[in-house]
């Protein structure tokens, strides 16, 4: 089977990182034809630079990375450096990427790219959904290049960056309605599954125990990431970004179901949120497939796997 053409939009971040590793050393089933940066979980100076100090250590220095949004649509800027740190890649410790970002910003790569596409692209975005967005509302004719799109964002139940919004929808909501309004198929990853995908002390030893320079990247990550999460919840670092990823490598992994999804523009306690139409009471179209479940088991097993692919010592 011949590899799927795939844009990454992501926002490193710590599990945006381990993600984009994921994806590196995937290069058999997944076609990278570029990586994209948007400003989330720390501003996008620094996305897009840890995404280059990531290629570096995957040793993937063959896939263009750009640059983009650097504020949400709307509503005013926020960020995570309470859970990613300052760098955003806290813990990984990793040198000035060796070589620069593409000239072009990320939002015309999506929209060349798309119009360029010979087989339908897939996006995998990772971070708030500015830049996609934009794509779309900048060339509409780029969607039907769009093979799908797979977005870690939104849940069905409780929030996580407020009681009822998830960090990726919250950050740019309007970004997201016009993703989710897009009529491209779309699978949403929310955190109703990622938080199934916990990196639990035996799984970060199995990742640590291949003693190579992504791993210790990874479980350097992983520690801090983990240890901030036990502060709000009763398990360390769930799998967010790297979901995304293992669905387009094992689909069985998972288990959803189509259903209406919209995300609430309106001010106030409910701002930001994916409303999933679970019973279908809207009466609405499905717009969305909804992961709900995982194989834990199963996913960091390919993940240990794959990163066991990669280059023990930077190339
Ligand atoms: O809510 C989790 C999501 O927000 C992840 O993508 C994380 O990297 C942050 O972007
Ligand atoms: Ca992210």
């Amino acid at each position: 089977m011949s590899a799927r053409p795939l844009i990454i939009d992501c926002d490193p971040g710590q599990d945006d990182a381990v993600a984009l590793l994921l994806a590196f050393a995937s290069a058999e089933e997944l076609d990278l034809l570029g990586v994209t940066a948007v400003a989330g979980n720390v501003p996008l100076a620094r996305t897009e630079s840890n995404a280059r100090r990531i290629r570096d250590l995957a040793g993937r220095p063959e896939v263009p990375v750009y640059a983009g949004c650097p504020r949400p649509m709307v509503r005013e800027p926020v960020s995570a450096e309470y859970v990613h740190g300052s760098t955003g890649i806290d813990g990984a410790d990793l040198p000035e990427p060796s070589r620069p970002a593409e000239p072009a910003h990320a939002v015309d790569f999506l929209v060349d790219a798309l119009k360029a596409a010979v087989e339908p692209i897939t996006l995998a975005t990772l971070g708030p959904l500015t830049n996609v967005a934009l794509a779309i509302v900048k060339e509409p004719a780029i969607l039907a290049n769009v093979r799908e799109i797979v977005t870690m964002g939104g849940a069905i139940g409780l929030g996580n960056v407020t009681p009822a919004a998830e960090f990726n929808i919250h950050a740019d909501p309007h970004a997201a309605h016009v993703v989710f309004e897009a009529g491209v198929p779309l699978t949403m990853i929310g955190l109703d599954v990622t938080h199934q995908a916990i990196a639990t002390p035996p799984r970060l030893e199995a990742i640590r125990a291949l003693g190579t320079a992504p791993a210790a990247a990874v479980c350097g990550m992983l520690d801090l990431y983990g240890a901030r999460n036990l502060a709000t919840y009763d398990h360390g670092a769930p799998m967010h970004d790297p979901c995304v990823v293992a669905y387009l490598l094992a689909p069985g992994l998972f288990e959803g179901r189509a259903m209406r999804v919209d995300v609430e523009l309106g001010a106030g306690h409910c701002f930001g949120r994916t409303v999933c139409d679970l019973h279908g009471r809207s009466g609405a179209g499905a717009n969305a497939h909804v992961l709900e479940r995982v194989d834990a088991d199963g996913f960091f097993a390919m993940l240990t796997e794959r990163l066991a692919r990669l280059p023990a010592v930077p190339i």
